[in-house]
């Protein structure tokens, strides 16, 4: 019996496989998406012989090494794992306003006496960009302007000019008049940026594109290229306070654990190498409210000062605010200091604040929140030289946390001389970090420390 040719029509955008051609897909609904495909096809192949040369285990396969190009802004360099690598596809995200341009503005500028650096701009004029150097004092002559909005040409320039590093900003505003569909569409900025991915590994060029997110955490836009690109960075921060952090959420060439600190100044950014001096209070002085606690972002640890305002009221349902922990961590830190302190909280507004205006999720920061709590509450200032670190569990344990060693060193290099953390973590603390340590086991034990 002769097998007959069977035929099947796949969705080129989707996959969606269809034993008839359709117009529309019923998956994905693109439009004249089916492409015809032989199915037997596959299975005459898998009857053919291989070659067992091309299976290799890891002892045959050569390490790599990236050559990668150094801005010399540490900050930047170390998110991107120690620098630039050549041909690489990288994309900075974030929300308007936050500082894109601006930071890449100010790395061509280092870039810049490698040699020429192309920056192309759909967005802003010559005349606009110029504003920002100036302010910048960044007026490099190889430092190269192209408004333009065509990808085609910008290919051109690109192959012509043979740049140390190119930025597009933004991929939103790139059109492809080759394509059908309208610019800034999730299909033409995924071809786009296929486009751009296929001329950086082509020509050993990086390319770093710009993506506009909203506040919600990102129209499809950008997120749909996370795949595409080799590298993807969000910046982060607010616009009411100046600092902004660079993380990393995909590098194929490094850790995606760093974070690059900077702060926005009058004249662009600028690098915080010691976050901990940054976001702890600048005055000395010793307030109600106010306790430090320690963070990690990336591998790094960050000392902050939670600060929290209790306050008495008639109301029948006390007011809890809180800015940069989460709201829901708040009210049941409040539960069990009730419960196990017997703090009669339910007739205080309770406020809560991170200092510098930082958003913490860890867990690690909860005995800090407390220990900020009680405080305000008593009306009693705690030490300035102590660090609060602990998860507090809802039967009022006080757990560890990870990466305590980190943590402790970074206390005791900012001069902090006593750290209180779960007695949990204790037999994981290195014996040289032990000596200004207390460990706590249950939050009914905080007053021994405050
Ligand atoms: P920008 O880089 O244009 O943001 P994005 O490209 O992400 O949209 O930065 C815009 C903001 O940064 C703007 O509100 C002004 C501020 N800014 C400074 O505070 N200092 C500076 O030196 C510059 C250039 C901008
Ligand atoms: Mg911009």
């Amino acid at each position: 019996m002769t097998k007959k040719n069977k035929v099947i029509y796949i969705c080129k955008v989707c996959g969606y496989k269809s034993p008839t051609w359709l117009g529309k897909c019923p998956s994905c609904q693109s439009w004249n998406s089916f492409e015809i495909q032989n199915e037997l096809k596959e299975e005459k192949n898998l009857n053919k012989s291989v070659n067992i040369e091309a299976l290799k285990t890891f002892s045959n396969v050569d390490s790599i090494k990236f050559q990668k190009i150094k801005t010399n802004i540490e900050e930047f360099d170390r998110v991107l794992g120690g620098g630039i690598v050549k041909g690489s596809l990288i994309l900075i995200a974030g929300e308007p306003g936050i500082g894109k341009s601006t930071l890449l503005l100010q790395m061509c500028n280092a870039l810049a006496p490698v040699g020429k650096v192309l920056y192309v701009s759909g967005e802003e004029s010559p005349e606009q960009i110029k504003l920002r150097a100036q302010r910048l004092n960044i007026l490099n002559e190889n430092i190269l302007i192209l408004t333009e909005t065509d990808l085609e040409e910008i290919l051109n320039y690109i192959e012509f000019l043979k740049p140390t590093a190119v930025v597009i900003d933004s991929i939103q505003t790139i059109n492809n008049s080759e394509l059908y569909g309208i610019t800034a569409s999730i299909s033409q900025i995924r071809d786009n940026a296929v486009s751009l991915l296929k001329i950086a590994k082509k020509t050993g060029i990086p390319i770093f594109i710009i993506g506009h997110i909203t506040k919600e955490g990102g129209i499809a836009g950008p997120k749909s290229l996370e795949h595409i690109v080799d590298v993807v960075l969000y910046m982060e921060g607010d616009n009411f306070h100046s600092f902004r952090i660079l993380k990393s959420y995909k590098n194929r060439f490094g850790s995606t654990y760093e974070i690059g600190m900077f702060e926005m100044t009058e004249k662009g950014f600028i690098e915080v190498k010691n976050p901990s001096l940054y976001f702890l209070n600048e005055t000395e002085t010793e307030n109600p409210g106010s306790a430090v606690g320690i963070i990690i972002e990336g591998t790094r640890p960050i000392l902050i000062e939670i600060q929290s305002l209790v306050v008495p009221t008639s109301m029948p349902y006390p007011r809890r605010v809180s800015e940069g922990v989460d709201y829901n961590k708040l009210l049941l830190i409040i539960a069990v200091l009730e419960k196990h302190l017997n703090l009669k909280l339910s007739s205080y507004e309770i406020y809560i604040k991170v200092a510098g205006g930082m958003k913490v999720k860890e867990p690690a920061i909860d005995l800090a929140v407390a220990s900020a709590i009680i405080s305000s509450y008593q009306n009693k200032t705690l030490n300035n030289s102590k660090v609060f670190i602990g998860e507090i569990g809802l039967t009022g344990e006080i757990r560890a946390v990870p990466y305590i060693n980190l943590r402790v060193q970074e206390a005791l290099k900012c001069g902090f001389k006593e750290i209180i953390l779960s007695y949990n973590n204790l037999n994981k603390i290195e014996k040289n970090l032990k000596e200004k340590i207390k460990t706590i086991k249950n939050i009914s034990e905080i007053f021994n420390f405050l």
